[in-house]
């Protein structure tokens, strides 16, 4: 092997740079980056000029399920900063027919400066951060949905100031966007009450590690409760795509009493605002009123992903 390519061999795309920056989870990265992350999607949003720090670069975006928003938002977010993107799905990569996640990342770090992943198990895309020498950034797993958080306290700051302090609440389903925001909770500091059947309650060592951070993570099976005084309720779809195969009456039935209705609404503060990370399955988890009413924030929450993604891109590229 010639010298230039076993440099290249060593090196990978990274050319010997220092560790990338990975963001695969909030809880692996420090309060003041996720921060800064948050500030930018807000310039950004504002209008104030980012450039075109992607010029010359490119994004893989892989994903292995479906996806409107994250998909959108970052092809557009990215082209928006002057980079290139290619999408893929789980039918058309080698990753869907059994190559490594440790192969496929040593393949595309040759290629793209940074890999977006959709995927199921938390595992893979450790794997693939492990074996990728450029950063690799979680665009949901069966566990988390750290994107979404981002563009959750962004929107929150926009409506209603610093989300610090103040007290958010969670009905339904201890899902990947539930299990995302306790992780914010204790990076953003701000006050969490989940309300979720006992059958569906996010896992134990999740909240036993928000709570050794310092996070004021409260839960409870009563949503009424859970939304005492609550700036911000949020909800989620009863069935996720990780849950697509279990039985749908069981859950509809374990997770009615948690819908987001205007009743349950009333029971929060007067301004609280409403978010779902959407797709919503409007008449199940939240009501048509609740939506579509005054409250909701959930189409500016959709929006501020193409903000907060372009922070998370420029951190993780070392470029903020
Ligand atoms: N909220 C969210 O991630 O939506 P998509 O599944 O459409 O990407
Ligand atoms: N909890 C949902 C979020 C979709 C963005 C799911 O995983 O299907």
């Amino acid at each position: 092997m010639s010298a230039a390519l076993k440099e290249v061999e060593l090196s990978g795309k990274s050319g010997g740079r220092a560790a990338p920056r990975h963001f695969l989870e909030l809880s692996d990265i420090d309060s003041g980056s996720l921060r800064r992350m948050v500030d930018l999607g807000a310039k950004a949003k504002r209008g104030e000029n980012l450039g075109q720090p992607l010029a010359g670069k490119t994004v893989a975006l892989i994903f292995e399920k479906p996806s409107t928003r994250t998909r959108v938002s970052f092809e557009v977010g990215i082209r928006q900063l002057g980079g290139h993107v290619t999408t893929l799905t789980s039918k058309d990569t080698q990753l869907g027919r059994g190559e490594t996640p440790a192969d496929t990342a040593r393949v595309l770090s040759r290629y793209v400066d940074a890999i977006v992943l959709r995927t199921d198990k938390v595992a893979k895309i450790r794997e693939l951060a492990e074996h990728a020498t450029v950063p690799v950034i979680n665009g949901l797993t069966d566990v988390s949905h750290p994107c979404q958080l981002m563009a959750d306290v962004m929107t929150f700051e926009e409506h209603r100031g610093p989300i610090a302090g103040q007290v958010v609440a969670w009905t339904g389903d201890g899902n990947n966007v539930a299990q995302s925001f306790i992780q914010a909770a204790a990076r953003f500091n701000f006050t969490l009450r989940l309300a979720t059947p006992p059958e569906l309650a996010p896992p134990t060592d999740l909240i036993a590690w928000a709570r050794s951070q310092g996070a004021n993570v409260e839960l409870t099976n009563d949503p009424y409760a859970a939304v005492k005084d609550a700036r911000c309720v949020v909800t989620d779809t009863w069935i996720s795509m990780s849950d697509e195969k279990g039985s749908i009456r069981t859950r509809h039935n374990l997770l009615a009493p948690y819908q987001l209705n205007q009743r349950l609404l009333k029971a929060a503060a007067p301004d609280a605002v409403v978010m779902h990370c959407l797709p919503a399955h409007r008449g199940e988890e939240i009501t048509d009123e609740v939506m579509d009413g005054p409250q909701s924030v959930v189409f500016d929450e959709a929006e501020n992903r193409l903000h907060a993604q372009k922070g998370v891109l420029l951190w993780a590229l070392g470029l903020a």
